[in-house]
């Protein structure tokens, strides 16, 4: 058994990962035509049309809409579905916050669904246990991009009648039986900020395909001004509040180019993570994330479970030998489910009133208290995650491959 490098043994990634350039000059010749409109006007200018028109026919929906940024893209689609003050958004609690945000800044009220513990996505099972009369929408997150088992909830959502929004910030170009994840409920956003697949520094997207929702929603993103109509007076016939969310043309620019590359970022991807799944899996205690058959993962991160029993070793040593061998990775991925932050456990939304969770629409109190969904907490408390990069080498596969045995042979003794 080799000597943990953690003990003084010597590293098993033995390589500098590898590395690239995301930006070359296939978006800075799109800069400069976008400059050259001397408009940045995302309305005025064709680059956001041009987004708008190449990233539906990828996806092949009907219609797509452009934000600001992920969390934006996630509110318009909330301001399209008319979710407001006394309705219900259940979601998943181990996301980032930009999941809830619109959902709270509606003086709606987010509802945590637990995940299955391999999946780490929302159980159908539980989502069903937190339908009340009040739920309007749920947020699907496809985590790391990893798609949600969209038939069960599509099928209870369709069975109550409420909306599906899918949050496909981390799963650009995932496949659920063949189908994009973003496509199969009522709208799907996607982030373009500098940590994911493809970036615009920041950004967002909605698709669709209903036209009428496609109408609410871009005039959501844009203070409710309805550039469309060819009556001037209808652009401040503002009928309810928005926000502006809109994105520029220097975004959209730079998005355009992105998208070319996104297929074979999304591919690398892909590889990467199953590969690393076929190497690791039935390691004593170790339990890698489960992609359901016929599913395919564009692996945002890496994150597996170590069962501190059969391992022989507890999830923060292992993380910590690990990045000994030179492997770089974070116990866990949130440091707690989202309803254990401050805001939630206090209420204090607005920094200040309890609104919108004291709001009379309820007729109940709302509490929000850790134990609330139990295996997204043991999920958080047991995983580790590993970085994931398109430009990573068949070497960084075998290195970080290498590392993860060597480990875990160390401490579990096979
Ligand atoms: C799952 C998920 N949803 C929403 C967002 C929000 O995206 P943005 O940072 O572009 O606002 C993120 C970004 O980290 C995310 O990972």
């Amino acid at each position: 058994m080799s000597k943990l490098a953690l003990f003084g043994g010597e590293k098993a990634k033995k390589t500098p990962f590898g590395t690239g350039k995301r930006f070359g000059d296939e978006e800075l010749q799109q800069l400069k035509e976008a400059l050259e409109q001397n408009t940045l006007f995302y309305w005025s200018g064709s680059k956001t049309k041009e987004l708008c028109k190449k990233f539906a026919d990828m996806y092949n929906v009907k219609y797509c809409v452009t934000t600001s940024s992920g969390t934006a893209a996630i509110h318009v689609a909330l301001g399209a579905l008319g979710v407001t003050e006394g309705d219900e958004v259940i979601t998943t609690p181990v996301t980032d916050m930009g999941t809830v945000i619109g959902i709270l800044y509606q003086n709606a009220i987010p509802v945590f669904a637990d995940l299955d513990p391999h999946t780490y996505n929302m159980d159908p099972k539980s989502l069903e246990e937190k339908i009340t009369d009040k739920t309007k929408a749920i947020i699907v997150v496809h985590l790391a991009g990893n798609p949600a088992d969209m038939d069960s909830i599509m099928e209870i959502a369709r069975k109550h009648g409420i909306k599906v929004i899918e949050d496909c910030a981390q799963s650009y170009l995932s496949y659920y039986k063949g189908r994009l994840a973003g496509t199969i409920g009522d709208i799907g956003c996607f982030s373009l900020n500098d940590f994911k697949h493809i970036s615009a520094g920041d950004g967002g997207i909605c698709i669709m395909n209903d036209e009428d929702l496609y109408y609410k929603a871009f005039r959501f993103a844009d203070k409710n001004y309805d550039r469309f109509s060819k009556d001037p007076a209808a652009l401040r016939r503002i009928e309810f509040l928005a926000p502006n969310y809109r994105i520029t043309e220097l975004q959209s620019a730079v998005a355009l180019a992105q998208l070319d590359k996104l297929e074979w970022i999304c591919n690398r991807r892909n590889a990467y993570g199953d590969k690393l799944s076929e190497a690791i899996k039935g390691l004593p205690g170790i339990s890698i994330p489960k992609i359901e058959e016929g599913n395919k993962s564009s692996y945002w991160f890496y994150m597996f479970r170590i069962d501190e029993n059969e391992a022989g070793v507890s999830r923060d040593e292992f993380s910590k030998a690990l990045a000994a061998e030179g492997v770089p990775n974070q116990p866990g991925y949130i440091p707690t489910c989202i309803y254990e932050y401050d805001l939630f456990l206090n209420k204090n939304a607005y920094n200040g009133t309890k609104a919108p969770f004291d709001s009379n629409y309820y007729g109940k109190e709302i509490n929000y208290f850790k134990g609330m969904c139990p295996t997204a907490e043991e999920i958080l408390n047991t995983a580790i995650r590993l970085t994931v990069n398109e430009f990573y080498t068949e070497q960084d596969l075998e290195e970080v491959i290498e590392a993860i045995r060597k480990v875990s042979s160390y401490y579990s003794g096979k």
